[in-house]
């Protein structure tokens, strides 16, 4: 029988034969620290907890209207304002299924078949195959470490110059780099879009987790940039809510209404269940919960900052925001003859410490270290890498 060609245009991730052989060598007894994971290490705040049990209690359990319950769409516009300091109201808002959903379904609404989608490299791993996924071609833009990852702005005028480009995927703080996006260069970017018409699909996941100060600025902030652009956002990180599935996005209303057209065929609605946990969540100050995770991420930071540079062939930049590192590691796989995803193989097998590549990201040479784990996880992966890597340079094994 004959299927799609879709899934055979879509890359199998490249952490799945990682994921596998950790979770093979647990069953086997092994000690495996994952520092692989992409979601925060804590528990979802109890009263948002309590307020998901009472949505059931109260018979929250049926269809909503398909780009959500107008007081959690108000809830979103309301936290907007509150927390980023954009002004939405509540028919701008639709409340999709995560974040990832939020994503793809904009990419339905504002690709045509072939249009351009531009990525920056390193990206997050979903956005090519999403693209893919909505018939659009990923055009991918390689950033360089020594910029910081960002682009700089002629990078930008060629691209746009090069392309027409539909839209621009934006990922400020980043995954995998932690790298926040200054306010002149979102001025750069918002100029060449309001030139080309070019729409900016903004993923702020990790805007609430910056450090040092670094403040967050949406595209939708700069001015020309609101009727431009498309937030995207969720409650996975922020409020440590990955299995919830609950994510929203803010837009002009003819994006946001052709958003909830497309949601109501394709999933009705986000879970109502969610939905109740939602306006506990973003319909009250959590500024303290999100403060104690926070400062656990700080500290972490931190430790790694301290710790990483030791591990000779390392290169590192500091992230700004989110939760993980991306150190490049080329001295060093140059030195073992491995290509990056080797190296995290070698990882996991000789040392129990599961990474991901940074080929994952569009960006061999690096790997991505998450800090989405306990202090005392961190403290052991650290020896045990600092210990493997001085035997790699050394040319010696480790006794087992
Ligand atoms: C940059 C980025 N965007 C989106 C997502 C997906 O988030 P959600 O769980 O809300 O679908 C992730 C999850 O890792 C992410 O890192």
């Amino acid at each position: 029988m004959r299927i799609s060609n879709l899934p055979g245009q879509i890359s199998e991730s490249k952490t799945l034969a990682i994921t596998a052989l950790a979770a093979q060598m647990r069953t086997q007894g092994r000690q495996i620290i994952s520092l692989s994971a992409g979601e925060p290490d804590f528990e979802t705040p109890r009263v948002i907890r309590e307020a998901g049990i009472q949505a059931i209690e109260k018979g929250w359990t049926r269809y909503t209207p398909a780009a959500g319950k107008p007081e959690v769409r108000k809830a979103v516009a309301d936290s907007l304002q509150r927390d980023f300091g954009l002004n939405y109201k509540s028919e701008e808002i639709c409340i999709t299924a995560g974040t990832k959903p939020a994503i793809y379904e904009s990419l339905l609404v504002l690709l045509n078949r072939g249009d351009k989608a531009l990525i920056f490299a390193p990206y997050w791993v979903s956005y090519p195959d999403l693209v893919k996924m909505a018939a659009g071609e990923p055009i991918i833009l390689k950033t360089q470490e020594k910029n910081g990852f960002l682009p700089t702005k002629s990078d930008l005028e060629k691209v746009f110059a090069e392309h027409d480009l539909s839209c621009v995927i934006l990922n400020s703080p980043s995954n995998p780099t932690g790298t926040v996006w200054p306010p002149d260069l979102l001025e750069d970017l918002v100029g060449l879009c309001a030139d080309h018409e070019t729409w900016i699909l903004s993923d702020e996941i990790y805007g609430q987790i910056t450090y040092g100060g670094t403040l967050h600025v949406s595209p939708a902030e700069i001015r020309g940039g609101r009727k431009l652009t498309v937030v995207l956002n969720g409650l996975s990180k922020a409020y440590s809510m990955t299995g919830w599935r609950l994510g929203y996005l803010a837009a002009p209303k003819d994006v946001t209404k052709a958003v909830a057209k497309i949601q109501s065929q394709m999933i009705g609605n986000a879970c109502t269940i969610s939905q109740g946990a939602a306006l506990e969540a973003l319909g009250k100050d959590h500024s303290k919960e999100r403060n104690e995770m926070l400062e656990a991420f700080s500290h972490r930071r931190g430790y790694l900052l301290e710790r990483l540079p030791n591990l000779k062939g390392f290169s590192l930049r500091a992230p700004a925001g989110a939760f993980y590192m991306f150190p490049g590691v080329q001295a060093l796989l140059d030195h073992q003859n491995w290509d990056d995803e080797r190296f995290c193989m070698e990882a996991l097998q000789e040392i129990g410490v599961a990474l991901v590549p940074g080929s994952a990201f569009g960006f061999p040479g690096h790997i991505r270290i998450s800090f989405a784990a306990s202090l005392d996880d961190l403290k052991e992966a650290l020896h045990r890498l600092e210990t493997w890597v001085t035997a790699l340079w050394s040319g010696s094994k480790l006794a087992n």
